[in-house]
């Protein structure tokens, strides 16, 4: 079937079945903690958490994804940057059941055939997926039959996208050996310290990819044999598949980002883009393509895309336009970047990132060509540069401030005194769960498994206002987060901090890592007061404090 046959009939089928049909969202989500959009589900985040969805309780769409977390497998069978992805979505209104059976109708509708299903097996938070194994096993799938897997967290868990935001257990259909479609049942709510507190309403948030799909229904070997990439294929000459197929895909992610109205640049989406283009001319050049190769391949792209987007032929000569200028900057500079990398007798974290900002070859294409030492040095000068060129401009959440008046800037400040101070009284194991500044007072959710007692507290509050009376100067460095983690506490896990991080240490007393901001000395904080020590879920207590 034809690549906008599936289109049309999902979208039909569903829409048969009690669905509004939504046309896709932009690919810059509104989201500010994620770049691109990267789900189907994105535009309707809200609505499963209980705003009102203005479509109604159940919707289906075909949306423009982007993904950069798959960018190193590109080349194989099925994965790549642009894609788009099918999905139908309920919020508040059917559930498993029916979800599980609308999609197993779907597939025998276009004749596909499901391998094995995949489920969550459940671990010490959320329980096993009983009512998905009651609707497969009913469906005539389990595991005497080897069709059907439990898998845990890793693989059957979704969400949240972004920094918090709905997630659940997930249903994983398999054919001819990929996944294909994956039902997300979005239960529970996963808040920005990776909590999960149940959700009032059930919701359904599924997601198919359609090239992966049209793989299947064409009987081919991989997406790049499809009709959504077989025109662009032909266009590219040379004898090495997985570089075809790489600089397919970046000029279509790049064709499409583009029409977004995102441009080559060193910093954030224009980053992106550029190390895209690059990435495909550096492709180009290992199968000795000629110069402006990339323009008729962007051309089919648009070909391809058009009737579904028109908004691509009306901007074509824009997009070509820019494409064409990234590609003649970049040859510029290719030939003379190429020699100095091979040149240097050791290719150190600092001289890649010299040869990055003279030259704008991402690390990535850098390492392609020969091995960079360390790292970690390229992540700290570009972080720095970047801070830089940002300073001034940069008004974003810190620290997970809400404010940054002098009043919450003295309650973080604060807060870390009372995280050293547990650790000395109650032991090393303590953790931050969760924290919430006002100006009015903070709050601080921990690891703990019993009341804290009147004593304990006492103790705690004594000890944080010793440190305040000890007017202690709050120091703050900046380091590789690598350094960083040998030396510092850590509130929450390492993957959720940048690469450069700032550590803040406070005498011997306490030193973390943080974004800030933080008073000068402890003298500034007054005096601490604990007003109100609860539980806050399992093994986790709260304590409230306020400066007086
Ligand atoms: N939101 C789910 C996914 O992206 C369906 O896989």
């Amino acid at each position: 079937m034809e690549s906008q046959r599936i289109r049309e009939e999902f979208l039909k089928f569903f829409e048969k079945r009690g669905h509004k049909i939504v046309p896709s969202s932009s690919l810059l989500p509104t989201d500010p903690s994620v770049l691109f959009t990267t789900a189907g589900m994105q535009q309707f985040k809200q609505y499963f958490l209980g705003g009102e969805s203005p479509h109604g309780q159940n919707v289906v769409s075909c949306q423009k994804c982007f993904r950069t977390s798959d960018i190193d497998e590109v080349g194989d069978e099925s994965h790549l940057t642009f894609f788009e992805m099918l999905g139908n979505f309920s919020f508040g209104g059917y559930g498993k059941t029916r979800a599980i059976k609308l999609a197993k109708e779907f597939l025998d509708s276009i004749n596909i055939h499901i391998d094995y299903v995949t489920i969550f097996g459940g671990d010490e938070i959320v329980p096993r997926d009983e009512e998905s194994v009651e609707v497969w096993q009913a469906l005539g799938f389990s595991q005497e039959n080897d069709n059907l897997k439990f898998c845990g967290r890793e693989d059957n868990f979704w969400g949240p996208t972004g920094e918090e935001g709905p997630c659940g257990p997930t249903t994983e259909i398999y054919a001819k050996g990929i996944e294909v479609w994956n039902l997300v049942f979005n239960e529970y709510y996963c808040d920005r310290n990776k909590r999960l507190t149940p959700l009032r309403q059930r919701g359904v948030d599924t997601g198919m990819g359609l090239e992966r799909l049209a793989m299947i229904s064409q009987k081919k070997n991989s997406v790049f044999e499809t009709n959504l990439f077989s025109p662009i294929l032909k266009e590219i000459f040379g004898n090495d598949d997985r570089a075809k197929r790489i600089i397919a895909d970046h000029i279509k992610g790049a064709v499409f980002l583009i029409l977004e109205g995102v441009l080559p640049s060193n910093v954030e989406r224009g980053y992106v883009l550029r190390r895209v283009l690059r990435r495909a001319i550096r492709f180009g050049k290992l199968l000795n393509l000629p110069q402006n190769f990339l323009t008729p391949i962007a051309q089919k792209t648009i070909e391809i895309y058009g009737d579904v987007y028109p908004e691509l032929k009306s901007q074509e000569n824009d997009i070509l336009a820019v494409i064409q200028k990234e590609e003649e900057k970049f040859e510029k500079t290719l030939e003379a970047g190429l020699k100095e990398i091979k040149k240097v007798p050791k290719l150190t974290g600092e001289i890649a990132f010299r040869i990055y900002e003279t030259y704008g070859f991402p690390l990535e294409l850098i390492e392609e060509i020969r091995k960079v030492e360390d790292r970690e040095s390229f992540f700290f000068m570009q972080k720095k540069h970047q801070e830089i060129s940002r300073a001034g401009a940069e008004k974003k959440f810190k620290g997970g401030l809400a404010d940054q008046s002098e009043k919450t800037i003295k309650y973080h400040t604060a807060s870390h005194l009372l995280l050293a101070a547990m650790r000395a009284i109650l032991g090393p194991e303590i953790y931050q769960k969760g924290s919430n500044i006002t100006a009015e007072r903070l709050r601080f959710d921990f690891n703990y498994s019993q009341k804290l007692s009147g004593e304990q507290i006492k103790k705690i509050e004594d000890l944080v206002n010793q440190k305040i009376n000890e007017d202690i100067e709050v120091e703050m460095t900046e380091m590789p987060k690598a350094e960083a983690l040998k030396i510092a506490k850590i509130s929450f896990e390492p993957a959720k901090y940048g690469d450069i991080v700032r550590v803040y240490k406070i005498g011997d007393f306490s030193i973390e890592l943080c974004g800030g901001p933080h008073v000068k000395r402890t003298g500034e904080l007054g005096h601490l007061k604990i007003t109100k020590e609860e539980s806050s879920g399992a093994g986790i207590r709260r304590l409230r404090a306020i400066l007086e």
